[in-house]
């Protein structure tokens, strides 16, 4: 991303804050980016200067994560839900979408991140799909972050429509319904292909899912911070990580005790 990016330092040797363990990052990590408008309202702005503020929030994240070395940020732009917000703000959103990618390619080409735009994209307006299209081929094959960016995505549809494409499979006999299991299911996802994130990080204190990652997000850590996403920062970052490293993950199982034989 053009100058927050283009300061990366080298990827070899991530220098991470003090008391984070590099061995046991996120692969995954995965935000719900809310609070823009409540940013905005506290300084007396209109509502989609914080949108425009929430985009420095997430070039500061998405350089973090590359620079310590965690494979995936997920963040949640835009919601299916989100288009009952009024028109204007809809227009506004579309807009700085499409500007934030042209504006940004070259930096996330030059930084080796690989985006991607998980939702049903077909509603976006064509000027943001063809944008879309390009800086997704352009950065493919890069090795870096995966970065992906759920736009026009909710959760449910995105399960509705992995069913019906595996419902038009085994209509199709193409498909035994009786072969259709866990990977089977989530190769049809938007996420096909990423490991599930392992940490779900929230802002401005909600403490809900908002139809967000359904599927993906059975086993995530979560930490809910009070912080408005605009003024989520390094620090802010850095007690979310330290907050999944202090967590016992046991997927379902029982905590390993030093008795056990
Ligand atoms: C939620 O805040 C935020 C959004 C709906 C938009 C987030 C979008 C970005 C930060 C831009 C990302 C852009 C690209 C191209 C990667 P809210 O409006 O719900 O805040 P509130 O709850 O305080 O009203």
């Amino acid at each position: 991303m053009s100058r927050a990016l283009a300061t990366a330092s080298s990827r070899t040797q991530p220098v991470l804050p003090v008391g984070l363990d590099a061995a046991r990052l996120p692969a995954h990590v995965a935000v719900i980016m809310d609070g823009n408008g409540r940013w905005a309202r506290r300084r007396g702005l209109p509502r989609v200067m914080g949108h425009r503020e929430g985009v420095e929030a997430l070039k500061r994240t998405l350089r973090l994560c590359s620079d310590w070395g965690i494979g995936a940020l997920t963040a949640y732009a835009f919601s299916t839900e989100n288009w009952n917000r009024p028109g204007e703000e809809v227009s506004f959103l579309m807009t700085l979408f499409e500007r934030v990618l042209a504006r940004e390619l070259e930096g996330l080409e030059r930084e080796q991140v690989r985006i991607r735009f998980l939702g049903d994209l077909e509603p976006l307006p064509p000027g943001l799909r063809e944008l879309i299209a390009n800086a997704t081929a352009r950065t493919a094959a890069n090795s870096g972050i995966h970065f992906n960016v759920c736009t026009n995505y909710g959760g449910r549809a995105e399960l509705v429509h992995a069913a019906r494409r595996l419902a038009e499979q085994a209509a199709r006999g193409e498909l035994d319904p009786a072969r259709i299991d866990e990977e089977l299911f989530a190769a049809q996802l938007h996420t096909a292909g990423e490991p599930d994130p392992d940490l779900l990080i929230r802002t401005s204190g909600e403490q809900r899912i908002s139809n967000f990652l359904l599927w993906q997000l059975a086993y995530a850590e979560l930490h809910i911070t009070d912080v408005l996403w605009p003024d989520f920062n390094e620090a802010a970052l850095t007690t979310a990580l330290l907050d999944y490293q202090n967590r016992q993950r046991r997927f379902g199982g029982v905590a390993p005790t030093p008795h056990q034989p």
